[in-house]
């Protein structure tokens, strides 16, 4: 167990907490998605009700070490500020620490929350520089981590500066590790997962992993077709991981001797071209023809997931099953984000597309939880260690 605010005195403490504020910003500098804002308020809001001198910093987008406004973490105090009903400072000083940003943080009255600049300005943020998580945790007495999205990094504010402050996580990192891992080490079962999206790659630490827990694994989207190739189907052309074909026959004969039930569409959705309007018809997996590429699930498979989602006891989903941003092509992803939200089970989304496919569809209200996370849920999933975790204080 690791600690959280709850475990330390926070009162009159001047309190530095990394959340991930990486947020999609518009051509206008508007915020288009404000959920991990809105899931770091908790943690805020305890911090201020008790009193104390909150210091928020996080990183957005990849800057690499250079000042760009692009990446100003500006909109975000705004945003902040209006959810919280009152002014949250924010410290635009490019060097992220300087003179300016210790005395704003020596004024801070307690019940005070200010924001830092973006903390990849600085190139020793994601090179993990001592110095700087030294000059961060300089400002304040307590680090507390509540940046579950960037939790898979070992960079200087979210596990360099453990070195120099005492260390509890915030509510967001305690709920994502509550959820996912109970999904993983305690499942209601049966236990389902399913996989989705365009690369095999990125997915078969995750399938390996999931084979040794799960009940079901429903296969979707883009990895799909590398599997049916592994199974010499004709794919048309479909999106192929030519490379990754002898480790799709792998894994299929792994969840075979494991026992786990290993289902690949049984009908897909292939248009003429890769555009929203391209003629596009239902074929059986094992027969697309030679021209054709496989852009959703069919409404066979529809029904086969359907049926195993609503049987489940606890469904974890990474990944669509199709290329969702084309309406054409959407109702595969839109069926089992639905699916989902209809079923008994405890359902958790993996954060990135399939995070934002079930707000899109509007199904986000019935989902047990949805992980703040892209890639520091696939990590969590794959069974990994998170470097922003791992340095949290036990209990
Ligand atoms: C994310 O969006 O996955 C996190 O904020 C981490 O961002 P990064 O991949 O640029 O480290």
């Amino acid at each position: 167990m690791k600690k959280t605010i709850r475990d330390v005195n926070v009162q009159d403490k001047r309190i530095i907490v990394r959340c991930d504020f990486n947020v999609p910003i518009d051509g206008d500098g508007r915020i288009t998605d404000e959920t991990r804002i809105v899931g770091a308020l908790p943690t805020i809001r305890y911090l201020i009700e008790r009193g104390a001198r909150t210091i928020l910093m996080s990183h957005m987008g990849r800057p690499d070490g250079e000042v760009d406004l692009k990446y100003t973490l500006k909109p975000v105090a705004e945003s902040l500020s209006a959810h919280l009903g009152r002014e949250v400072l924010f410290v635009s000083s490019p060097a992220v620490v300087d003179d300016a940003v210790r005395d704003a943080v020596a004024e801070l009255a307690p019940g005070g929350v200010m924001l830092l600049e973006n903390l990849r300005f600085r190139k020793e943020e994601t090179k993990n520089g001592a110095a700087f998580a030294k000059e961060l945790a300089e400002l304040a007495d307590i680090w507390v981590n509540d940046a579950f999205g960037t939790a898979h990094r070992a960079h200087a504010s979210t596990a360099g500066i453990a070195a120099y402050l005492p260390a509890v996580s915030g509510f967001l990192i305690e709920k994502e590790v509550q959820f996912l891992g109970d999904a993983v080490e305690n499942p209601r079962r049966p236990f389902v997962a399913i996989l989705g999206g365009a690369k095999v790659g990125d997915k078969i630490p995750v399938i390996e992993n999931l084979l040794n827990k799960v009940d079901s694994l429903l296969i979707g989207g883009g990895m799909a077709y590398t599997f049916f190739k592994a199974r010499g189907y004709e794919i048309g052309a479909s999106i192929l991981d030519e490379k990754h074909v002898g480790m799709a026959a792998s894994l299929e004969k792994a969840a075979k001797e494991k026992g786990v039930e290993l289902l690949l569409p049984t009908d897909v959705k292939a248009a003429a071209a890769f555009e929203n309007d391209a003629e596009a018809a239902f074929f059986d997996a094992d027969a697309i023809p030679a021209g054709r590429m496989g852009l959703d699930i069919g409404p066979r498979t529809v029904a086969l997931f359907g049926e195993r989602i609503r049987t489940a006891g606890t469904v974890v989903w990474n990944g669509p099953m199709g290329v969702f941003e084309m309406p054409n092509f959407a109702e595969g992803t839109k069926a089992v984000a639905r699916a989902l939200a209809d079923s008994d089970a405890v359902s958790i989304i993996g954060g990135g597309d399939s995070a934002a496919a079930v707000e899109q569809f509007g199904y986000g209200a019935g989902m047990s939880h949805i992980s703040t996370g892209g890639g520091a849920s696939l990590e969590f999933l794959e069974g990994r260690a998170l470097p922003g975790i791992a340095v949290i204080e036990d209990i």
